[in-house]
């Protein structure tokens, strides 16, 4: 049995998810867009990802007996001045989700919902990883500044990334 409270919580948590795969596709298809296509399948990649973040917390509910439910998601943000500004909100995002995750670890330490604390320290590693990503990532553009042929090296190195494993 899952407790009520805790069931509500980790059904957000599954649309946070769920929303950061949409706004990273969104990202994904500006970049595109823009012919930066190194940049758009690193995003691309990383909106599976996300999808794959929401879908453990939906198997996890399901497999403790409780109820999924999908709540609406809203638009993603577009329109964006430069790639570095979408890698900056992506940064912001993988704080903002940190934050979420830090907080549904808390009620579940509070609920004894045991089995979610065990479900959630892959979350808690997977976010330490995914902000140094974030994070390394706009460190390079605040290097790169206005350099288009450093750009577009960035643009080609990002687009080796493969699905992870
Ligand atoms: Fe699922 Fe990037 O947080």
């Amino acid at each position: 049995m899952v407790n009520a409270v805790v069931l509500e919580a980790v059904n957000e948590q599954i649309n946070n998810e769920l929303v950061s795969s949409y706004t990273y596709l969104a990202m994904s298809a500006t970049c595109t867009a823009q012919h930066f296509h190194g940049f758009a399948k690193w995003l691309r990649i990383q909106s599976t990802e996300e999808y794959g973040h929401a879908m453990k917390l939906f198997d996890f509910v399901l497999n403790r007996g409780g109820a999924v439910k999908l709540n609406a998601i809203g638009e993603p943000k577009v329109k964006f001045k430069t790639m570095q500004e979408i890698f900056e909100a992506a940064l912001a995002q993988e704080q903002a989700v940190t934050k979420r995750i830090d907080a549904l670890y808390e009620l579940a330490q509070k609920e004894k919902a045991f089995s979610l604390m065990v479900e959630l320290q892959w979350f808690l590693t997977e976010q330490v990883e995914e902000e140094k990503s974030a994070r390394d990532i706009v460190a390079k553009f605040n290097l790169i500044k206005n350099d288009p042929v450093a750009l577009l090296e960035l643009d080609r190195e990002m687009g080796s990334r493969g699905p992870e494993k």
